[in-house]
């Protein structure tokens, strides 16, 4: 039997402690805010069949690679990187998948907590009735004015910006176990009631066939990226916020069953919030390819024209702050941790710099939604180019380092036994397919865009 390193940062509580909090954490703005409209914007169900052919054939055996990892070293994935390469005799620049994870976690930190601003104001909108009986020009302008005034915008990331502090400043694992046992099974049965709301709308086959009759003439090769970048946004992987949920993984517990019921219950929300937005879009005669602004677009005149809209508002709101919350946790821990190790800073230190840095470069999306709206690069704004450049670009390559250190690297022997599939196949299957198949599948998306294969 091997040794098994302990984290310093403490241990779940069990598995199901795991999944709750990675559940937390995969499912987020990504389901419910960024997912319709992606969708939305890339032509319907083409989109939706190759994001979920990636969460099948890329996301899942990444995550399985990076929670087995993590649980392997037991430390920040910088620090896990580098122990397992010392271990192992193999070169110390593999640290750098940590280092660029640190970064990417941040970038995606510093625009998220500005998005989870928008839907802390809408609690308060919703709860005062503000949208009862609007319909879909009226509520449009209430985002459009909300958007275009960065004080208010600003207040509402400081505000979000502070909350995730906290927690983290306490330590991950106080609290999120209740937050996500409780709140995402209720977020979940709002988004029925949501659905529900939206089979009456007369519009519910159109939405339907939206989402889910490939056309492939209306998704483009970027497309294509963006649903592998999405698939890897909504499960969060490829920066090591998994890897550190799974250094405090207990060591006998099965990490891929975990994984597989992570990435079925992050892609079930984020189906059924398309399923609950696009009858409405179609109802309301708007456009599905508006953006940003889909789901503060849509939901709200679901709110506004139903029994007791506004309370089923607010609380919807409410719980999309606090999946979003448990998003943003997971953002920072990994360069949290690493500043805590490396640098022996105390865990409150740490997470007031990455915060107010973060919070900093948030300012940057603030004002591309109003300041700073008519300076874009390729016409996309700051905000624009932070996600492509995390979501499509850096992502995806974190992804692919991680996948190859896992098979290529990693000895055999430790990856068999963290993953300790019981039936011989299953560990075969799962390398095979990080070691073939998940490659080959992100080298012919990479193609697509690059033009070479038919678009
Ligand atoms: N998955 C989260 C969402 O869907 C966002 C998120 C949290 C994330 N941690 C991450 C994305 C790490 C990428 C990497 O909202």
């Amino acid at each position: 039997m091997a040794t098994h390193r302990e984290s310093m940062h403490g241990q779940w509580s069990s598995r199901w402690a795991f999944i709750l909090a990675a559940t937390g954490s995969a499912v987020g703005l990504g389901n419910i805010w960024k997912f319709p409209y992606m969708a939305g914007e890339n032509g319907g169900g083409a989109f939706v069949l190759v994001y979920l052919l990636c969460v099948a054939l890329i996301g899942i055996p990444i995550m399985m690679a990076e929670v087995l990892i993590g649980r392997h070293g037991r430390r920040s994935p910088t620090n896990t990187l580098m122990e397992i390469c010392k271990e192992q005799h193999h070169s110390q620049w593999w640290q750098l998948i940590g280092w660029s994870g640190m970064l990417v976690g941040f970038l995606i930190l510093s625009y998220y907590s500005v998005i989870a601003g928008w839907t802390l104001a809408y609690v308060f909108r919703a709860g005062s009735g503000t949208f009862t009986a609007l319909g879909g020009d009226a509520v449009g302008k209430i985002f459009s004015d909300f958007i275009s005034d960065p004080e208010r915008l600003l207040a509402w990331h400081t505000i979000f910006m502070g909350l995730t502090m906290v927690v983290v400043a306490r330590g991950v694992k106080s609290g999120l176990e209740t937050a996500v046992t409780y709140l995402m099974p209720a977020l979940f049965v709002l988004l029925l009631i949501l659905v529900g709301y939206a089979m009456n709308t007369g519009y519910f086959t159109e939405g339907l066939s939206f989402l889910f009759k490939p056309d492939f003439s209306k998704i483009s090769a970027n497309g294509v990226l963006a649903a592998m970048g999405q698939a890897f946004f909504s499960l969060s992987i490829g920066m090591g916020a998994i890897m550190i949920y799974g250094s405090y993984l207990p060591q006998d517990a099965s990490i891929t069953r975990s994984s597989i019921i992570i990435a079925l219950a992050d892609t079930l929300v984020a189906i059924l919030a398309g399923v609950a937005i696009f009858p409405i879009v179609f109802a309301n005669g708007l456009d599905p390819a508006q953006s940003v602004g889909l789901v503060f677009n849509t939901l709200p005149i679901a709110f506004g024209n139903m029994p007791g809209g506004a309370f089923f508002g607010m609380l919807f709101f409410i719980l999309l702050a606090f999946a979003a919350w448990t998003s943003a946790i997971s953002l920072i821990e990994p360069m949290v941790t690493w500043l805590v190790e490396s640098l022996g800073m105390n865990r409150v230190t740490a997470v007031v710099w990455t915060g107010a840095c973060a919070w900093l470069l948030g300012i940057g999306t603030i004002f591309s939604f109003n300041l700073w709206s008519d300076y874009t690069i390729n016409k996309m704004s700051f905000f624009d180019v932070l996600d492509y450049l995390t979501s499509n670009v850096l992502l995806p390559l974190g992804g692919i380092l991680i996948t190859i250190f896992a098979v290529w690297i990693m000895s055999e022997k430790s990856t068999r036994e963290e993953l300790s599939i019981s039936h011989e196949q299953g560990y075969s299957i799962w390398r095979f397919v990080l070691r073939y198949i998940t490659p080959v599948a992100m080298f012919f998306v990479l193609l697509k865009v690059a033009g070479i294969i038919g678009s």
